[in-house]
């Protein structure tokens, strides 16, 4: 299967809402929040969110900083429930979803006063084309704002394995990977906070949802189509790797 299509499956299946809930990135909307003022969003902005999955993100920053959003993703699912949760919310006149793919989307050069994307980077397979996309739709002096995983040398070959089945691909890179990805691009004052904390407490509530979702099934209440024995295994494998450091989760913050 194409490798963009089987990563768009996965995150518009049921068990992913179930694992994650809404908000599919660590620290969910408080490292968004944070991540919005770090970038100064304001009422004046227009800002594009790639790869934003069901809209979570673009509806909240667009209520709490008053910001014009644009969201785009791979996904069809993603961007109706995106549109009818803005609605929803009273928030449609701020906010606007598309269809587009990371790596060349249809938007104009120097239009967006900011540009997000949360915990989709490490998941574009090109993220030199991506990346660049991203540096092309900014106004000149235009805040980049990106949160996601990182991975700081050789992962063990069974976690390899079970992410890129349970998650299809992940190809997160180290801070200087990245650091060169975004220089290539054209981007400058490239900045990296460690969220390593962030990741180990969305772990904590996976593990949580995990129990809740077992109980469930056992009560024949849910039904899902997965392994719950390997998914937990691979938990622990993954907690492993946080706490050793090699695999992590950090805010970006760059400038066009
Ligand atoms: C981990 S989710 C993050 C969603 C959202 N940013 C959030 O933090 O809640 C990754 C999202 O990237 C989208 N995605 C994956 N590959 C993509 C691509 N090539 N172009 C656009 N979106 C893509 C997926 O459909 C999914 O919604």
């Amino acid at each position: 299967m194409d490798i963009k299509q089987c990563c768009v499956d996965f995150y518009q299946n049921e068990l992913v809402r179930v694992l994650f809930g809404d908000s599919l990135h660590p620290g969910a909307l408080s490292l968004t929040e944070k991540l919005g003022t770090e970038i100064k969003l304001s009422r004046e902005n227009k800002v594009l969110d790639v790869g934003c999955g069901v809209g979570t993100s673009s509806i909240f920053l667009a209520k709490k900083f008053g910001c014009a959003m644009t969201g785009i993703d791979l996904s069809q699912k993603n961007i109706k429930i995106a549109d009818s949760v803005a609605s929803e919310q009273g928030v449609e006149a701020l906010t606007n979803f598309v269809v587009g793919d990371a790596e060349k989307f249809d938007l104009s050069d120097n239009t967006f006063d900011s540009v997000i994307c949360e915990c989709s980077l490490c998941l574009f397979p090109d993220k030199d084309k991506a990346t660049k996309e991203m540096f092309r739709v900014l106004k000149k002096d235009g805040h980049l704002g990106i949160s996601d995983v990182v991975i700081r040398g050789e992962l063990p070959e069974e976690i390899q394995n079970a992410l890129f089945k349970f998650i299809c691909v992940l190809d997160a890179k180290s801070e200087s990977e990245y650091t060169q990805i975004l220089e290539k691009a054209g981007f400058r004052n490239i900045c990296f906070d460690d969220k390593k904390k962030e990741l180990q407490n969305l772990l904590k509530d996976v593990k949580r949802r995990i129990f809740v979702a077992e109980l469930a099934i056992n009560m024949g209440r849910l039904k899902l189509n997965v392994d719950i024995k390997k998914v937990k295994e691979m938990l622990k494998l993954l907690s492993e790797c946080i706490s050793s450091g090699l695999i992590s989760y950090t805010l970006i913050t760059a400038q066009k």
